[in-house]
């Protein structure tokens, strides 16, 4: 088996060590929430997970009675820290939907997980790190359990690993990363996740989970979890919460490959919520000897509504999951709308030129640029051929991505460029020497996906992932001034099975394959640190928090087309930040829809994530590009409160027709409001005064409308005046909003 799964149970040593042993319960405690475990009858159990809770003692006095309420009711519901499948003693009903299913080594089905050992470990301050050691009852199979509950942001991360010391393989039927059983907390649930498509990234969907139904969402198909939907999930409690109201539970998986959510209200208001990767089509087999570690969950609690599961999780992204987030991200021009595959080195310098006096940071070459010969991925050719071959076109570019980077050195702008690692062409050098590097099967024919050439590498193969890496080093090298790398993935995977695994391990492709993308990526993010990594991928939910571990934002959308980035931009801000969120500035008519916008529209909604550019800057008019270098100014003044800021969702676009939100930084000295609105309609869209959120009652702040267009009348009454922090909530700012599309930003300082 390939090394990268055989990842032993890390720290074992170190939780002797500098553990602290554990014996009848223990509380995760962080800002504002208390996870709560005990031990009963040789199992792990959760007490309790929300509101704080001071006191062991407490818990336990109030801790759910099984079988108090008589055997047919709640009385079964064990709320075991990792349900299996056949321990029907304790998780009767939770069978079904138990996180871990085994086919032990001799055939047996059924996996009884006790308490061998329970300790915290050593870990970074302000956090909590609880190891639970569990063994099967009977055979030699262990499972580490971890729970790290971060203190400052009121997150507890989970994930599990699994050792196999039995005498031959096992499979592993189902392995989620987190199945907890929750005895009852309330007579309403509500489920709100993120599906999309194609240009229609993260739409919000909320259903109701009636008694005895399962929501069941997850991956269309494995690269990345860029297709169909985003691997997270919020969970009201108790009747439908609101961005400032109600119990909500909410978790992302960090796991790029194929997954499954599933949340599980029984007969009698149990509620099950597993999340992991996806074994629905065969199980995995577990060699004996060998350890597999599944992809971590994160999760928090609110009991204020869902903006504050967003502000939790973009806090935890920042300080504890991105690779570099607490850094400003630059402002950006990227090539792709304003030339697509038709440029030349004089193309991409006038851009330099024109990025540079926008006030811009870095220069993005897109797709275009590579492939050699009948292969080159030029005008001509477009995107038919070529990937897998990363070597410079010197018929289109003579001096290289060096000279490239070389001009925006001498223009004071970082360089970066584009690749698509995970992928191939049929039509490629890659590909013609090596046929069988691609997913599929051998008994039959590869499907194609983009310009019915474009189809998948079998990264679980160590010798692609190697060819790979040795290319994009070549790259990264020879491109001394390289700062940023748009790593796309433009296909699906259209076939399944590895060439490279043996027939006995074939449904262990999916997996083996989204770990040798990791491993990977982590190569080039410990060799090249500062080359900042942008995740892009067409579909549904474009990114993921196990990418996001080496990738410092993501593509928010092919869709530029700023109406409909009101949207997507306001489902991906459930669970990622601004800092995360590439909003670039297109020309008119926009590419997707034809729609013609403001240039200011399109600025302030570009402005409310991490801003930049996709056009080609020439075709500005003179007072378009003064506008645009007013707009840089302002943006690089309140970029640390967008990007870094605590984000308030305050009018929904799903609820009428105009949206506002508003960052406050963490001082809560500076804010910026955005406000934009749809279509007008005389009659409906009067916006009642905008209550504002997350400022300090006792500061006055002053506000002012920025981003204007010249002479244009300010949106707001109270342009340049103070008001104290109290009431711009309890009253909120009138906004006039004019016509269609009309939109506003106010910054607001504390004085
Ligand atoms: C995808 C990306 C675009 C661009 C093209 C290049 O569609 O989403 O931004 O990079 O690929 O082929």
């Amino acid at each position: 088996m390939k090394k990268i799964l055989l990842l032993l149970v890390a720290g074992a040593a170190l939780v002797v060590a500098h553990g602290e042993e554990v014996r009848d319960g223990i509380l995760l405690q962080t800002k504002s929430t208390t996870m709560a475990f005990r031990q009963e009858g040789g199992r792990w159990l959760v007490s309790h997970y929300g509101e704080k809770i001071p006191t062991l003692r407490d818990v336990q006095t109030l801790a759910w009675r099984p079988r108090y309420l008589g055997e047919n009711h709640l009385g079964y519901r064990l709320p075991v820290t990792y349900a299996t499948y056949g321990d029907t003693g304790v998780t009767a009903g939770l069978n079904k939907h138990g996180g871990l299913a085994v086919q032990h080594a001799d055939g047996t089905l059924s996996t009884y997980l006790r308490a061998v050992k329970a300790e915290t470990v050593a870990d970074a301050p302000g956090t909590t790190h609880l190891v639970l050691t569990l063994k099967d009852e009977v055979y030699p199979f262990y499972v580490t359990q971890h729970f790290r509950a971060i203190e400052s942001c009121d997150v507890v991360e989970t994930w599990v690993e699994i050792k196999n010391d039995e005498p031959g393989a096992v499979r592993l039927t189902r392995m989620a990363s987190f199945a907890l059983g929750f005895p009852t907390l309330g007579d309403e649930f509500h489920v709100q996740h993120q599906p999309g498509q194609w240009g229609g990234e993260s739409q919000l969907v909320e259903t109701t989970l009636e008694r005895g139904e399962t929501v069941d969402f997850g991956s269309r198909g494995g690269v990345r979890d860029a297709w169909g939907n985003n691997a997270s999930v919020m969970l009201s409690i108790g009747g439908k919460a609101t961005e400032t109201t109600g119990r909500v539970f909410g978790g992302v998986l960090c796991w790029s490959g194929m997954w499954g959510i599933t949340v599980y209200r029984d007969q009698v208001d149990g509620i099950e919520i597993c999340a992991g990767a996806d074994t629905s089509a065969g199980a995995y087999v577990l060699d004996a000897g060998r350890s597999i570690k599944l992809p971590k969950f994160a999760f928090t609690y609110s009991a204020a509504g869902k903006g504050q599961i967003s502000r939790n999780v973009h806090k935890w992204a920042r300080e504890w999951q991105l690779p570099n987030g607490k850094a400003l991200r630059p402002i950006l021009l990227n090539s792709w709308e304003g030339a697509y595959f038709t440029f030349t080195e004089q193309t991409l310098h006038d851009m330099m030129d024109g990025v540079k006096t926008m006030g811009g940071e870095l220069f993005v070459l897109d797709d275009g640029w590579f492939g050699r010969g009948k292969y080159a991925r030029d005008e001509k050719n477009q995107a038919t051929v070529g990937l897998g071959d990363w070597t410079i076109n010197p018929a289109k570019l003579p001096n290289g991505l060096v000279g490239l980077s070389h001009a925006a050195k001498q223009r004071g702008l970082d360089f970066g460029f584009w690749v698509e690692p995970e992928m191939v062409c049929r039509r490629s050098e890659l590909f013609e020497a090596h046929p069988d590097w691609v997913i599929g099967e051998r008994t039959r024919k590869t499907n194609f996906g983009r310009a019915k050439s474009q189809t998948v590498l079998d990264y679980a193969n160590p010798a692609v992932r190697e060819n790979i890496y040795n290319q994009l080093n070549a790259l990264y090298k020879d491109v001394p001034l390289l700062r940023y790398v748009k790593w796309d993935a433009n296909v699906d995977m259209m076939n399944v099975g590895s060439p490279y695994l043996d027939a006995a391990h074939q449904a262990n492709f999916a997996f083996d394959y989204t770990m040798g993308v990791y491993d990977l990526l982590a190569r080039l993010r410990t060799a090249y640190p500062n080359v900042d990594i942008q995740a892009c991928a067409s579909g549904g939910g474009r990114c993921d928090y196990g990418f996001l571990k080496y990738a410092d934002e993501f593509w928010t959308s092919d869709d530029t087309d700023a109406r409909e980035r009101v949207f997507i931009q306001w489902g991906a801000s459930q669970f990622y930040p601004a800092c995360t969120m590439a909003a670039h500035v297109t020309a008119v008519p926009n590419h997707q829809t034809g729609r013609v916008l403001p240039l200011k529209y399109r600025f302030d909604v570009a402005m409310s994530g991490r801003m930049g550019f996709e056009l080609h800057p020439k075709d500005l008019s003179a007072d378009d590009l003064a506008f645009a270098q007013q707009a840089v100014t302002d943006y690089k003044r309140i970029r640390p409160t967008v990007q870094q800021g605590d984000l308030y969702r305050l009018v929904s676009p799903y609820d009428g027709n105009y949206a506002s939100l508003m960052y406050v930084n963490e001082a809560k000295t500076h804010a910026v409001v955005f406000v934009w609105g749809l279509v007008r309609s005389v009659s409906r869209d009067y916006p009642s005064p905008i209550r504002l959120q997350g400022l300090d009652p006792a500061k006055a702040y002053r506000v002012k409308e920025i981003n204007r267009v010249p002479k244009a009348r300010t949106h707001i009454p109270m342009n340049d005046k103070v008001a104290g922090g109290a009431a711009l909530q309890a009253m909120g700012l009138q906004v006039a909003l004019r016509s269609d599309y009309d939109s506003a930003v106010l910054e607001l300082t504390a004085e």
